[in-house]
């Protein structure tokens, strides 16, 4: 399995990675990131885990769609096929000038949305997977509210001192990362949440029909999942219909990759 944790040189992407490592007898798993200090210490946890796997680090700064680009050539021309891609990349930032990014749009919307990983980030993430999984069947798309988990976002976001302080406070409403980590590969592996083509395929779900979750279209199995951490289905049907009918998901597809030409331009 090749699996890529685009943020996963801290907190909820290193836990998933972690966990993976340990459930799979062979992984492949790429830590991606800016921060090579961190890389190294997670990569030498990655192989304490499990020996047999192979841990990679690929530095990219995914507020720039150039490096994105780069980095995805790289991956295509070391492996034959990427299983998962684990997208949490993402920072909580408070201010406009040192948030915004080398083509000029908000850090955070870059880092969530066109770097592709929250009111309107989010629903475009959701309109959006359900364009590409029409064009995709072979692939399925999670979108997961992580829950509250105890990673140094805060720390990163508002200082070690604050950043400490806030996390202390709220560590009563949180869940541990390890948990945190146990969610994220039981929903990247599961078979409740396959992908449109396979859930098209009676043989394939027949068995195991019972368990496959509702799409965000309303129909089970088809490809495009909205998910709290623990799998629970979170669709706003109405809401999603609404965008559907007013033909979103490809309003959001066209508006992203106009987007993408005029940055790599
Ligand atoms: N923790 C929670 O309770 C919670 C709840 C809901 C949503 N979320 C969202 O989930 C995401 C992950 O949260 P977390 O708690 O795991 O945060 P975290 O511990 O601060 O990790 C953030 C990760 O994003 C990477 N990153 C940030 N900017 C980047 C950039 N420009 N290029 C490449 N990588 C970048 C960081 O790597 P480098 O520093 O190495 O670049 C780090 O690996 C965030 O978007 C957060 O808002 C978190």
């Amino acid at each position: 399995m090749v699996a890529l944790f685009v943020g996963g040189t801290s907190g909820i992407g290193e836990h998933a990675a972690k966990r993976l490592a340990s459930a799979i007898k062979l992984p492949t798993i790429y830590i991606i990131g800016r921060s090579q200090t961190a890389s190294s210490v997670i990569i030498e946890d990655l192989g304490q885990i499990n020996a047999n796997g192979s841990y990679m680090f690929k530095h990219c700064d995914i507020s720039d769609l150039e490096l994105i680009d780069t980095l995805c050539k790289e991956i295509a021309a070391q492996e034959a096929a990427v299983d998962l891609l684990f997208l949490t990349a993402g920072a909580l930032s408070f201010g406009k000038q040192e948030s915004d990014t080398k083509a000029g749009i908000d850090l955070n919307h870059m880092l969530r949305y066109y770097s592709l990983s929250n009111s309107y980030p989010v629903t475009m993430t959701s309109v959006l997977f359900e364009a590409l999984a029409a064009k995709n069947p072979t692939i399925s798309f999670i979108h997961e509210f992580p829950g509250f988990v105890a990673t140094p976002l805060l720390k990163h976001a508002l200082g070690s001192v604050i950043g400490s302080i806030m996390s202390v406070l709220m560590k009563p409403m949180m869940m541990a990362g390890s948990e945190s980590g146990e969610w994220s590969v039981f929903l990247s592996t599961s078979s409740s949440f396959p992908s449109k083509g396979r859930s098209a395929n009676k043989e394939n779900t027949s068995r195991k029909e019972s368990r496959i979750a509702q799409s965000s279209i309303g129909r089970v199995g088809d490809g495009v999942y909205l998910l709290n951490y623990n799998g629970n289905d979170v669709t706003n049907q109405r809401f999603m219909e609404q965008l559907r009918v007013a033909g979103f998901p490809l309003i959001v597809e066209k508006h992203t990759l106009k987007t993408y030409r005029v940055i790599l331009s």
